[in-house]
């Protein structure tokens, strides 16, 4: 995986300078109109990130999220950064047409290995959909907005593309969690979980991950004309010491019954949201 910067044209794509790798140091946000692509492009993804990974809690709670919350029968859908299609099989009996979109080529030449024409793939970039407006009556994005420092952009695409009256399930990565807050008190981040403004995080990989807090994004979305149906709080239970006290299939059990309880406090690392055009 490596790092872009977009310009609506992906020949012109330029790497970012990369900055300090420590959550203690959060690094600047790049300048406004610089919008970072996360280039999967000849990255294994599929085998790398879940394939060789203990992560199946982590994708059954992201598929307990979306039964949840996305419509019953759709007749045109897109899954946006849907990647390989890791969660094709969670819509492609809801929508009579479903389009998988995603920026890297590697990704969606593996759906089409694993869904051959039950699927249409479309690559592009995120910033400037290729999509007419009201294309959608319904659309999901998981795990991507992690990799977006303009959310808002992102958000008024999205908006865009949806019929009246469609529905946008959104995971969006949480800024302001358990074990952040601690790793706020206890002096090992100066990442501020409390405050509103996006968590540029660069521990984990070269690009860095943004946060968002929940108020931040509702902000967000309700400035793109959105109205917020459902949340739910997912991934509750992400920890390696949790899997090995619990095991996966009681920790899913769990995840269940805390998707809606918990939803109110916006604890987890994943908030799902149910929005309506
Ligand atoms: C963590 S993966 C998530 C894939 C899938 N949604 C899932 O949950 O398995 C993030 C995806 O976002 C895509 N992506 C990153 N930046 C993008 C951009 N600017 N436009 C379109 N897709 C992008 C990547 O290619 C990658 O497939």
């Amino acid at each position: 995986m490596t790092n872009k910067t977009a310009n609506n044209s992906t020949k012109n794509a330029k790497p970012v300078k990369s900055a300090n790798k420590s959550t203690k140091n959060p690094a600047k946000p790049p300048k406004a109109g610089k919008e970072v692509i996360a280039d999967y492009n000849g990255y294994d993804y599929k085998k790398i990130f879940w394939e060789d990974a203990d992560r199946k809690y982590e994708d059954m709670a992201d598929r307990l999220a979306i039964r949840r919350l996305l419509p019953e029968h759709m007749d045109t859908f897109v899954d946006i950064a849907g990647g390989y299609g890791r969660l094709a099989d969670e819509y492609l009996d809801r929508a009579k047409v479903a389009t998988l979109f995603d920026y890297s080529e590697t990704e969606l030449a593996q759906a089409h290995e694993l869904y051959g024409d039950k699927i249409h793939t479309q690559p592009g970039d995120i910033y400037s959909l290729p999509f007419a407006d009201d294309s959608f009556d319904a659309l999901m994005m998981v795990r991507a907005t992690h990799h977006f420092n303009n959310m808002t952009k992102v958000s008024d695409e999205l908006y865009r593309i949806l019929k009246p009256g469609g529905v946008a399930v959104i995971e969006v990565a949480n800024k302001k969690t358990l074990p952040k807050m601690f790793r706020y008190w206890f002096k090992k981040s100066d990442v501020n979980p409390f405050s509103l403004e996006p968590a540029h995080l660069r521990d984990l990989n070269e690009q860095g991950f943004y946060n968002y807090h929940p108020k931040y994004i509702e902000e967000v979305f309700k400035k793109s004309g959105f109205k917020i149906d459902k949340v739910l709080s997912v991934s509750n239970f992400r920890s390696a010491k949790l899997k090995k006290m619990f095991g996966t299939k009681n920790l899913v059990r769990m995840e269940k019954s805390a998707q809606k309880l918990l939803a109110p406090i916006r604890f987890a690392p994943s908030i799902y949201y149910r929005l309506v055009k």
